[in-house]
């Protein structure tokens, strides 16, 4: 059997364009575009890099984004000053802070000061409690987390009832999934590096979710046949025949996973374009939220 291989570049582009009709169907409505705040501190290269790509996505779906770059060494009342200034300023209705933040900065206290109704990247702490509880939904959920739920729905997964396995247990990614899914009625077993036997606990997945960020990690010879696997692994890898002397592989093996699995997404072009289509989503949301209550 060879699976199905989910082209979550696809699915992000149509996402966009409706990002992108809805956007501009709410600037003739109000007179203004929605605004994202992007709070970058440090230097990490790939954090810079995500920053652009999500400020350029903007661009292309009609909201307006500005950019706070801080440097490494600011201080805690200085990431905190920014955040109070997104929160205070009307034409800014989504903020994202990107992580990691320095070492010096607390990024609990930072997140807890990012004001609910824009919270877009849904990493609030009420947020990601809501999620977490029965009865309850939180204002946003994190963007990667959604992107493979969406992912799951465009595979035609039955999510209600299955078995579905995580791997990793992130603030970012694992553990909101996880959280997703349960509210979802999967049966939902989180792997993490003290897990036993993690080759038999894969086994069972109706569902497997890999976000551990080992490359390769999750092997063909796991799954049971017909698993629907989705692959949230950025890993680069020396690669001497690749142009730029390296690669971008997923958490999975996708070549002896591909033979066995029912559907499965690719890395490149699986959940990374979703992570940022559900970002914009969640902008446009926090807009209309507030046009609406005014
Ligand atoms: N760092 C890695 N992934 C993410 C993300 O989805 N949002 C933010 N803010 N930081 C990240």
């Amino acid at each position: 059997m060879t699976a199905r291989i989910l082209d979550g570049q696809a699915v992000a582009d149509r996402i966009r364009a409706q990002i992108a009709q809805d956007a501009a169907a709410f600037k003739t409505k109000t007179g203004y575009a929605p605004g994202l705040g992007a709070v970058l501190a440090g230097d990490n290269p790939a954090s810079a890099q995500y920053v652009r790509m999500k400020r350029k996505a903007c661009e292309q779906v009609g909201i307006t984004s500005v950019a706070h770059l801080m440097n490494a060494n600011s201080t805690q009342q200085e990431v905190e000053a920014v955040v109070k200034a997104l929160n205070d300023d009307p034409a800014i209705h989504g903020i994202l802070v990107q992580l990691p933040l320095p070492p010096q900065i607390n990024e609990e206290r930072v997140l807890r000061l990012v004001s609910l109704e824009k919270d877009v990247d849904g990493f609030h702490p009420i947020n990601i409690g809501l999620l977490g509880m029965k009865g309850r939904e939180p204002l946003f959920t994190p963007a990667t987390p959604t992107g493979c739920m969406v992912l799951l729905q465009e595979a035609g997964a039955q999510v209600n009832g299955a078995n579905a396995v995580v791997l990793g247990r992130s603030n970012i990614v694992g553990l909101p999934v996880a959280l997703m899914l349960i509210k979802a009625n999967a049966t939902v077993t989180v792997v993490h590096s003290k897990t036993k036997d993690i080759p038999r606990v894969v086994a069972d997945a109706d569902i497997v979710i890999a976000a551990i960020g080992q490359p390769r990690f999750v092997k063909g010879s796991w799954l049971k046949p017909g698993a629907v696997v989705i692959d949230v692994g950025t890993n680069r890898i020396d690669d001497p025949t690749a142009e730029k002397g390296y690669r971008y592989v997923g958490d999975v093996e996708f070549e002896t996973a591909v033979d066995v699995a029912g559907v499965i997404t690719r890395v490149p072009g699986g959940v990374g374009p979703m992570t940022i289509a559900m970002l914009l989503q969640n902008t446009m949301k926090a807009a209309q939220r507030r046009a609406a209550f005014g």
